[in-house]
């Protein structure tokens, strides 16, 4: 019997997120700041697993995707050229009354203030970068920003790497990494934050084959909702209008999901013309034109890019596979992860931990499965049940259990499914196959 209750899930979610080790407020012993999470060691792994299937399916399995880790703190010319200086804003009102500040463009009542009912001001632009000094001056000269997107870590070198890979077209820049920005109200857990991760393409196609490579990576992007579980029918894709669109794009979608609170972005797929290549060549002074062989014609490459948020992932993720039901005549909380993503793919126990042949045969099978899978824990802490529950609990997809059966009789381990609660006998031999059978 399942039963999902929105209205509850996202407190019931944040709670479980923080009890088991997922995600933390960040520098909550002193109050907090806002807009910014850490990841604790169930996290982390989620999101690794999730950064990992990302890589492997853009970049790994393919032959025309360059992987970068550029620098987090870019010359300021960059954003200058980028347009992020002059237009990365949101509408900023203050209450008159409580000074207290809101994104304009979200409240329903522009003129009244939500918290306090008194005044608001007039709406001015916000600008969304972190904007520091580099070294010891602080002078305009010295002022560098926190990376917005990671994208123009990609653009500023795409020169690069034309030279060291001589790459033909299409061909595609990728990157996972750090984006900043100062949102007036960052919101609803890790949907929206001020320090945030993506997982970014910059595709360079030639001009007029920038629809066919738009439809292929709307179809990647699919697909990529299926890796990492997501429920197809919560996925949904919004035709960005003109006027809504970044200054840079002349077509974007928006793919959607439908979060506990409601239906909210989750990637973007962005038709970014030749913009910034155009920009980046006229204020550098450096050409990025592209001399193309078959043709024998030098221009300037379009961009198709596809933008992944990690943290949307991840709450996405979360949210769907969060679960109450009543397995036999107790209820609990589990999350119905893929295998795929699930921190841990398998918990190893010994039935009774005061039992040494138990205990030693279980050890020997979780240092095995251990060496080849990593996603692996070992425990013995608690009765059976308290074990299943708490790694329900985490989404742990399989339990396998050293009985007295296992040793004396030779017909393997159990291994309990998380969702069904159902136990199967497999032989020691065949576990790792098993297991990978999943993943
Ligand atoms: N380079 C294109 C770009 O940055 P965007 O729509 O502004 O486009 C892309 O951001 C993705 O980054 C979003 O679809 C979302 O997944 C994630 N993202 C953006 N702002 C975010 C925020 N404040 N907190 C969490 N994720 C965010």
């Amino acid at each position: 019997m399942e039963n999902k209750k929105d209205e509850n899930l996202m407190e019931n979610l944040i709670s479980l997120c923080k009890r088991r080790g997922f995600i933390y407020q960040g520098s909550e012993i002193y109050g907090g700041l806002a807009g910014t999470w850490d990841y604790g060691p169930l996290g982390v792994a989620l999101k690794k697993n999730i950064e990992n299937l990302w890589w492997k399916r853009f970049v790994l399995d393919r032959e025309d995707m360059y992987g970068m880790d550029a620098a987090i703190l870019m010359n300021q010319n960059v954003w200058k050229a980028s347009g992020h200086v002059s237009g990365f804003s949101d509408p900023l009102v203050e209450c008159k009354k409580c000074k207290k500040r809101f994104r304009a463009d979200q409240l329903e009542d522009q003129k009244k203030c939500p918290e306090c009912k008194g005044e608001l001001g007039e709406a001015r632009q916000f600008n969304m970068m972190f904007k520091t000094h580099i070294g010891a001056m602080e002078d305009d000269s010295a002022i560098s920003y926190l990376r917005p997107e990671t994208a123009g870590g990609m653009f500023v070198n795409f020169k690069n790497i034309l030279d060291s890979f001589h790459p033909r077209l299409p061909f595609g820049m990728a990157q996972i990494g750090k984006a900043f920005r100062n949102e007036i109200a960052p919101r609803d857990f890790i949907f929206r934050v001020r320090e945030l991760e993506q997982m970014e393409i910059e595709y360079f196609v030639k001009p007029d084959t920038w629809k066919e490579n738009f439809e292929n990576f709307r179809k990647q992007v699919w697909e990529f909702t299926k890796d990492v579980g997501l429920t197809q029918e919560k996925v949904h894709e919004l035709e960005v209008a003109d006027g809504d669109r970044a200054h840079y794009s002349k077509r974007t979608i928006d793919f959607e999901f439908d979060f506990p609170f409601g239906r909210k972005e989750l990637y973007g797929l962005a038709y970014r013309t030749d913009f910034d290549l155009k920009s980046h060549t006229e204020a550098s002074k450096v050409d990025l034109s592209f001399f193309d062989e078959e043709s024998k014609q030098r221009f300037l490459p379009h961009v198709i890019e596809p933008s992944f948020g990690v943290g949307r992932t991840l709450l996405a993720v979360l949210s769907d596979a969060y679960t109450e039901d009543v397995l036999g005549d107790e209820p609990r909380t589990y999350l119905k992860l893929s295998p795929r993503v699930a921190p841990v793919i398998a918990a190893v126990f010994p039935l009774l931990k005061n039992k040494p042949e138990l205990v030693a045969k279980a050890r020997e099978i979780f240092g095995e499965l251990k060496k080849e899978f990593g996603r692996i824990i070992f425990d013995d802490n608690g009765n059976i049940g308290k074990r299943y529950r708490r790694q329900d609990e985490i989404g742990t997809p399989f339990c396998i259990t050293v009985d007295f059966e296992t040793l004396e009789k030779d017909v393997g381990v159990t291994v309990r499914d998380r969702d069904t609660g159902k136990q199967e006998r497999i032989k020691i031999s065949e576990l790792s196959s098993f297991l990978k059978s999943h993943i």
